[in-house]
């Protein structure tokens, strides 16, 4: 699959813990294009597994996002962006700047995310997993009638493995 990123856009990684989006953001994006919550939890209160933060954490990825899209640069999301109300938030800072959001959805089996889970070291309670995995099951129903541009399900490994990244001037967006 070739994923088509109007430059600049608001990219939404979604997909669970283990699902392998930062992986993938680290191959085909610039570090400085990507904004992880998991990093912003960090720098609000040096753990960036620290659940009791989100709050900071995501004020600073909306305010890093904006920003960029100010200076309009692409700006990668990297959180498992599973709510309807969080995805919410991220399609009205692309409205305001007036940049499309583009979607990258991780739909991968189950035993995937677990058996990844197991062998990192930054390990996941699997109840976690689990419950994101199936708020996954439930975002996908609903992602393909959102605000999103283009939507793009990447739905295997080799799904992964084989999807391309080629950016394209946002005048040719939508
Ligand atoms: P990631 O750390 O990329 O998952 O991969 P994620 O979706 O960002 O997870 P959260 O939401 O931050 O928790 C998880 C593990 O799976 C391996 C990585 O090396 C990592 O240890 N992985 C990922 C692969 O082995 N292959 C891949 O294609 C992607
Ligand atoms: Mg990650």
């Amino acid at each position: 699959m070739k994923i088509l990123i109007p430059d600049p856009s608001l990219v939404l990684l979604i997909g669970p813990s283990g699902s392998g989006k930062s992986i993938f953001a680290r191959r085909h994006f610039l570090p400085t294009e990507v904004v992880s919550s998991d990093f912003c939890r960090a720098l609000v209160s040096d753990d960036a597994n620290n659940q009791d933060v989100s709050k900071d954490a995501f004020d600073l990825l909306h305010f890093i996002a904006r920003k960029r899209l100010h200076n309009r640069k692409v700006v990668v999301i990297d959180a498992t962006n599973l709510r309807r109300d969080v995805r919410k938030q991220l399609f009205l800072i692309a409205a305001a700047y007036e940049v499309v959001p583009i979607g990258i959805a991780f739909d991968l089996p189950k035993t995937v995310c677990f058996a990844r889970n197991r062998r990192r070291d930054r390990y996941i309670n699997p109840e976690v997993v689990e419950r994101q995995w199936e708020q996954m099951q439930h975002a996908l129903t609903n992602l393909k009638n959102e605000e999103f541009a283009t939507l793009y399900v990447l739905d295997s490994v080799g799904a992964v493995e084989a999807a391309t990244v080629e950016r394209i001037s946002s005048r040719h967006a939508r």
